[in-house]
């Protein structure tokens, strides 16, 4: 038997902190229950004291996740904490992870805390997360630039307080591998109590190496619990990719010798939910999830490849969920084969009723697109677009029209609260004109951060996926929405923005106010 590698999914909270990849509380469930799917150990569902709107998400998960743990991050604050705990009351399993600075930097330029007093607030807040629950994870910020002995007194300090699981973050991506695997030994060599907690490394992609760190960090370290996200999603450069990871332990088990509860064939239909929420595109050179990561191109791999696959591939691409049959429906297609496909893709329908739905809008897409690819059927699905969640301004219609010579003119029909109204502009361009006439009625004030067009799949026929990123008074949101017209389709990508500034509330502008 081999030793278990525990995965903590911080999708929703670190992953969060992205600029721009904020969530409403309805995607963030959309995402606990396909985390829970792909089989994550533990899902950080955000930091219930950063928002209301947190605070909600992490209550509703905890509510409907059963199999994964549920935790919410706190920083050592009394007030944290209790929130924390109130959030995760109803989880059938809840860890409350909470955090301190410990390096001289952080403690000094930030808390203006002596090392002492770190310690002190470290031990309080274990304590207290105690009270809660059984299942408390204490973080040592920016361990890696902390002084060894310190960290290995804070760490021996919060076992003793009540810890059960102790994190070593690379908090600014700053180590390299095979120092910071001695580096976790070394730490857990020195702390006498060691053996009574779960040891913990979550890290940074600064420098490009957080999936090589996390490992090193595991195999050298002794970790046994792997913090990560879904596309390596996260603060600045991100954490560590959640499929790297996974797929490295699983691929070269003759090295790591330890064995994960992952079902891996989630891993593409995770990754695209969490591009389709987030806007977050994931290039197609990704490593597990990008759409050439199993391509081969030179004719000397093809050659290979028909020969034997194990010349060029270390992994099976259905392994980790790319579909085989990648062009299988059309116009005639009827409503059976279409569930069946939902299934095999492991699209989570909650109805008979969505299904139908959806099966409306597949015929309609149908009609206009000769091969419906696997891609476009989890487009059908996508939580924004045409059926926004949070829908305070809705899209009904659309004329564009545009002429060599003429200005770009357009005329949007879109609801607001429950009325309909029409709204009309000229632009620079079809794109300009459709946006323009959106914001002579709304006039949010918003800049236009990022306009991106992809093709779903690789035909002129394709849908297009748009992502459109505004910014308001510090908050950054992204709206996403799939049309087989790319007009339409910005259309609805910037109600879907509008609706987000409406209704998400600005995790991190909080956090920085409140951050001792
Ligand atoms: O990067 C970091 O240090 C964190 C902690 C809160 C665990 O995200
Ligand atoms: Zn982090």
């Amino acid at each position: 038997m081999m030793e278990k590698l525990i995965i903590f999914d911080t999708t929703l909270r670190d992953g969060e902190q992205s600029p721009g990849a904020t969530m409403t509380g309805d995607e963030k469930v959309r995402i606990a229950q396909q985390l829970e799917r792909l089989g994550v150990d533990v899902i950080e569902a955000g930091f219930a004291a950063a928002s209301v709107g947190d605070f909600l998400a992490i209550q509703k998960i905890s509510s409907i996740v059963k199999n994964s743990t549920v935790c919410s991050l706190s920083r050592a604050l009394e007030r944290d904490i209790e929130k924390a705990g109130t959030a995760i009351s109803a989880a059938a399993r809840g860890r409350i992870h909470t955090f301190i600075a410990t390096s001289p930097i952080h403690m000094q330029m930030k808390l203006h805390m002596t090392p002492e007093q770190v310690i002190e607030n470290a031990v309080k807040a274990v304590r207290l997360a105690r009270e809660y629950t059984d299942d408390v994870e204490f973080s040592a910020e920016d361990a890696s630039r902390s002084e060894p002995d310190f960290l290995a007194r804070i760490c021996e300090a919060a076992i003793e307080a009540g810890a059960t699981t102790v994190n070593l973050p690379d908090t600014v991506g700053y180590a390299i591998p095979e120092q910071f695997g001695s580096f976790v030994r070394d730490i857990r060599t020195r702390v006498p109590n060691s053996d009574k907690a779960v040891w913990s490394v979550h890290c940074h992609d600064d420098l490009g190496m957080a999936t090589a760190n996390s490992l090193a960090g595991v195999h050298i370290g002794g970790a046994r619990q792997l913090e990560c996200t879904i596309n390596g999603l996260g603060e600045r450069a991100g954490n560590c990719p959640l499929e790297e990871a996974v797929m490295a332990i699983s691929t070269r088990s003759d090295y790591f010798q330890l064995q994960c509860g992952i079902n891996t064939k989630e891993l593409v239909p995770t990754s695209k939910l969490v591009s389709t929420v987030t806007g977050f595109p994931v290039q197609p050179n990704k490593a597990i999830v990008g759409a050439n990561a199993f391509a081969h191109a030179s004719g000397i791999h093809q050659d290979g490849v028909i020969k034997a696959r194990q010349t060029y591939e270390i992994m099976r691409a259905e392994d980790v969920g790319w579909a085989k049959d990648r062009m299988v429906l059309g116009k005639l297609s009827g409503r059976n084969a279409f569930k069946q496909r939902i299934r095999e893709l492991g699209i989570p329908v909650t109805s008979e009723n969505e299904i139908n739905e959806a099966f409306l809008r597949f015929k309609d897409l149908a009609d206009r697109k000769s091969e419906i690819y696997d891609e476009d059927i989890q487009a059908l699905f996508a939580p924004s677009g045409s059926q926004p969640l949070s829908n305070y301004y809705g899209f009904v219609s659309l004329d564009q029209r545009s002429e060599t010579g003429e200005r770009p003119y357009a005329k949007v029909v879109m609801t607001e609260g429950g009325g309909e109204v029409t709204t009309e502009a000229f632009g620079n361009g079809p794109v300009d004109s459709v946006f323009k006439a959106i914001e002579a009625h709304v006039k949010s004030g918003a800049t236009l951060d990022l306009y991106a067009v992809n093709a779903i799949t690789g035909t002129s026929e394709a849908l297009g996926d748009v992502v459109v990123r505004l910014s308001l008074g510090g908050r950054i949101v992204n709206g996403v929405a799939t049309d087989a017209d790319i007009i339409a389709a910005s259309a609805k990508a910037y109600i879907a923005a509008l609706n987000k500034l409406k209704t998400v509330s600005p995790m991190n502008a909080q956090l920085a106010e409140q951050t001792p």
